[in-house]
């Protein structure tokens, strides 16, 4: 096992450090960036059925839910289809609108989730084309859908998924920028521009693991807090969500992740000077507003933790920690800002002493519903 840990304490922290070669094996072959070419097989052979499609439904579980949920925004803002993202387990039992004009598309890690396998099936019965992002070459799901993309991340052993989260993003940012191309949504030059930053996400994400130092530093600071909150805006939000989960599964933290401005309708009420606060609030989209947020918090003296773009100055004065981030555009941020959120989970977990591959009552693969 050791040597399967290739020199890290545990598998999470290799995992979270193989990000940027396992995102680079996900593009890999796919992205062509100096021609303006996404190249992936599953998409070619059918691509009417994206096309015409009325919508598209995303069906998932745990944090491939929470990739869902980036992809909506990617899809909606890029290729201007609207989406639909769906607790798989909440889908199969609600007797969706689902019809043969559906795309729907199941994410899973494992490829065995149940619910998410069941969703799948209730999509084929109703006639959906269904389409799978799995990690796990020949799973059930990669088998049980009528075409797919894998991610490409290699093996996942840590219970608490990283890699698989950000290669999940990437596949299915992939598969936006070229439905947005091809239905003629995106300009060209926004769609080459997306393609090379898309190509340089990796050494970025090498660059974020840089401070992971200072954010163990962090660490030792909010470890013993009873509750977190996570904010975030936009495409942040669903890695605020995913942000709050990771620190609930490994470390038994309460944790919760909001829509930043959603916080003043409730979980405001919780702030004061033993709540830490990790808002993203990176320096494109949303910016002003997140630190117009983030002032609602320090008038009520909660700790801000701020994960921002290198080189920011205002969150810096408000904050009581920032950990910045890499340069992108707006929409490939998520695959930076979650990186130092894994880091500050994993800090947390084991210096609280926790069994961070394999934290209590969870499993890798849920087979049962
Ligand atoms: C389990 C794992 C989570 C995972 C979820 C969905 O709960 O502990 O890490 O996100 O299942 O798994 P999947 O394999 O379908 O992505």
């Amino acid at each position: 096992e050791q040597i399967e840990k290739g020199g890290y304490e545990h598998f999470m922290l290799k995992e979270i450090h193989e990000q940027p070669d396992a995102i680079r094996d996900t593009y890999r072959g796919r992205l062509l960036a100096k021609e303006g070419i996404i190249k992936m097989s599953g998409i070619d052979d059918n691509i009417e059925k994206f096309t015409n499609a009325d919508k598209i439904t995303i069906v998932a579980c745990g944090t491939s839910w929470h990739a869902g949920l980036v992809a909506e925004y990617i899809f909606e803002d890029l290729a201007r289809i609207p989406v639909e993202v769906e607790y798989a387990s909440e889908f199969r039992y609600r007797n969706p609108v689902i019809t043969n004009k559906d795309v729907v598309i199941a994410i899973s890690q494992s490829g065995e989730t149940a619910d998410t396998l069941a969703a799948i099936k209730l999509a084929k019965q109703n006639g959906a084309f269904v389409f799978g992002v799995c990690n796990v070459v020949g799973s059930s799901i990669a088998r049980e859908t009528h075409a797919g993309a894998y991610t490409h991340a290699g093996p996942e052993i840590g219970v608490a998924s990283t890699k698989a989260f950000t290669t999940q993003i990437t596949v299915l940012t992939l598969i936006a920028l070229k439905l947005a191309k091809v239905k003629g949504k995106i300009s060209n030059s926004n769609y080459h521009y997306h393609l090379q930053e898309l190509e340089l996400i990796p050494e970025k994400v090498q660059k974020a693991l840089q401070s992971d130092q200072h954010i163990q530093n962090v660490a030792k600071t909010y470890k013993d807090a009873k509750n977190c909150l996570y904010l975030g805006r936009g495409y942040n939000f669903p890695v605020a969500l995913e942000g709050a989960l990771k620190l609930k599964e490994i470390s038994y933290i309460h944790a919760e992740g909001y829509p930043a401005a959603e916080m003043k309708h409730g979980p405001i009420a919780l702030i004061d000077e033993q709540m830490p606060v990790f808002v993203i609030a990176t320096n494109k989209g949303h910016y002003e507003k997140v630190v117009s947020n983030i002032e609602e918090i320090k008038s009520r003296a909660g700790k801000i933790i701020g994960i921002v773009t290198e080189g920011d100055a205002n969150v810096k004065n408000l904050a009581d920690h920032i950990i910045e981030v890499p340069e992108t555009l707006e929409s490939l941020t998520p695959l930076l800002t979650t990186i130092p959120l894994q880091l500050l989970s994993y800090h947390i977990a084991v210096m609280l002493n926790k069994n961070v591959d394999q934290p209590r009552n969870l499993a890798k693969s849920v087979t049962v519903e």
